[in-house]
């Protein structure tokens, strides 16, 4: 097919909320390592990996190889039949993952990896409120758009009770209009208040992304969690860690980004860069949360051993190659970068994030929010050969996220686009 066919096939036949990137959407036909070629042959260096998805370069050799082996192999079983595949999936995260969580429930997506978590919190705490962040994303399913907390991406229209959501702890717009340190870390203290207001005075769990990526790359202060978890639990919760984005080295120097914090969750939930882009969400629990889901569940391609071969595939290449203290070198060398372009272009408010991980918010005078700039940034830099993602409460975020394994060369072509591109946006 041409170009615009697909494009008037996309519109035409997809539900019209699957919104495309750019005026005019861009058709991709291949991708190799941290680039991806359109329908023309065009190459563009890929800085957003999908969304925060592809780890280890696009159709990584090893994985591809670990996943043509597989399906030559056994292809699909269910959870009905042991299979090798995912039970050593299992055993590796329970190895890797921090803390005492052991026991896994894989599923397709981080949708579902945030459902079964909080379902087992809400079995084994045997209460059903649940505490989430401003400017959260957890999913697409009734329940995860009821946590999610950004109207843009909440369309149920009755939202799932028992869900309260209390400001984060965004300190370049503190929710206090306070400043850090001398603030006191009071978006973490405020929890306590919305426990003993707005539940019975007990909660199943607190839910959070160590950054929250969709809601703007919004990277709390050092103790945040550790302050906020201990209230948690003084009133009978669990901390549940949404690491479908942080996860996998992505912050650069620990494979999880709530280790950066030293607080271990009751459950973690994966899903996105776990298997370089193929569908897995994974939700692992200490075993006595675990075993709280009793009776009957099943996720018909859950475990699928294809899946679980291409994840320990993928999180073997992280670790023979040392992805993660690559994500932190090069996650510098990036946010060096960008500080520098912050010096340059005063259209830059902030810069945020950490390792491979980063964001820069978009503002005009009095840091108003400047969604039109980020539109023209990212026409300027399709235009310049470079993919970028956006996010944010008011869409003024530029997120940037490329693959764990890119090169030095590459940081360095994207921040010489990224320089380029804002020059001719202009301010
Ligand atoms: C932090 C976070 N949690 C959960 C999800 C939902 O994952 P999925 O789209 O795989 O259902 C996302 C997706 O972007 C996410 O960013």
């Amino acid at each position: 097919m041409k170009k615009q066919e697909i494009i008037e096939k996309h519109r035409k036949y997809l539900f019209s909320c699957v919104a495309n990137y750019y005026e005019e959407p861009l058709v991709v036909e291949h991708a190799k390592g941290s680039c991806v070629y359109d329908i023309e042959g065009r190459e563009y260096l890929d800085f957003f990996g999908g969304i925060v998805t592809i780890s280890v370069g696009h159709c990584n050799e090893k994985v591809t190889g670990a996943i043509q082996q597989q399906t030559n192999k056994l292809q699909h079983l269910s959870t009905l039949y042991p299979n090798e595949p995912h039970v050593r999936l299992a055993e590796k995260l329970a190895e890797i993952t921090p803390g005492r969580l052991q026991k896994s429930f894989f599923t397709n997506s981080g949708t579902e990896a945030n459902e079964t978590a909080v379902l087992v919190a809400q079995l084994h705490t045997k209460c059903q409120d649940v505490i989430a962040l401003r400017h959260s994303y957890s999913g697409r399913s009734h329940l995860a758009m009821s946590l999610t907390a950004n109207s843009a991406w909440r369309l149920n229209l009755t939202p799932v009770p028992g869900i309260h959501h209390i400001p984060n702890a965004y300190c370049y717009r503190c929710p206090f209009g306070l400043t850090y340190p001398s603030c006191n870390l009071k978006c973490a203290k405020d929890i306590e208040e919305a426990i003993q207001t707005a539940t019975t005075g007990r909660i199943a769990a607190f839910l959070a992304e160590p950054i929250q990526g969709i809601g703007g790359i919004i990277t709390p202060p050092r103790e945040y969690f550790k302050e906020v978890v201990a209230i948690v639990r003084k009133y009978g919760g669990l901390f549940i860690c949404d690491e479908v984005q942080t996860g996998w080295g992505r912050t650069g120097g620990k494979m999880f980004g709530i280790e950066h914090w030293g607080v271990e969750p009751d459950i973690m939930t994966f899903a996105k860069g776990m298997a370089n882009g193929v569908p897995i969400g994974a939700t692992i629990a200490t075993p006595e949360v675990a075993d709280s889901m009793k009776g009957m569940s099943i996720s018909t391609f859950g475990g699928n051993p294809v899946t679980s071969a291409a994840s320990l595939a993928t999180i073997q290449v992280i670790e023979e190659e040392n992805l993660v203290e690559n994500a932190r070198v090069m996650g510098q060398r990036l946010r060096e970068g960008l500080e520098a372009l912050k010096q340059k272009y005063p259209l830059i408010g902030d810069v945020r994030g950490m390792g491979l991980m980063q964001g820069l918010e978009l503002v005009g005078e009095n840091k108003r929010p400047d969604a039109g700039a980020v539109k023209r940034l990212f026409e300027r830099t399709k235009a310049n050969g470079l993919l970028i993602g956006r996010g944010g409460l008011m869409g003024n975020v530029i997120r940037i996220a490329p693959p764990l394994n890119v090169t030095r060369d590459h940081i360095d072509q994207a921040l010489k686009t990224l320089d380029q591109s804002f020059a001719q946006i202009g301010l």
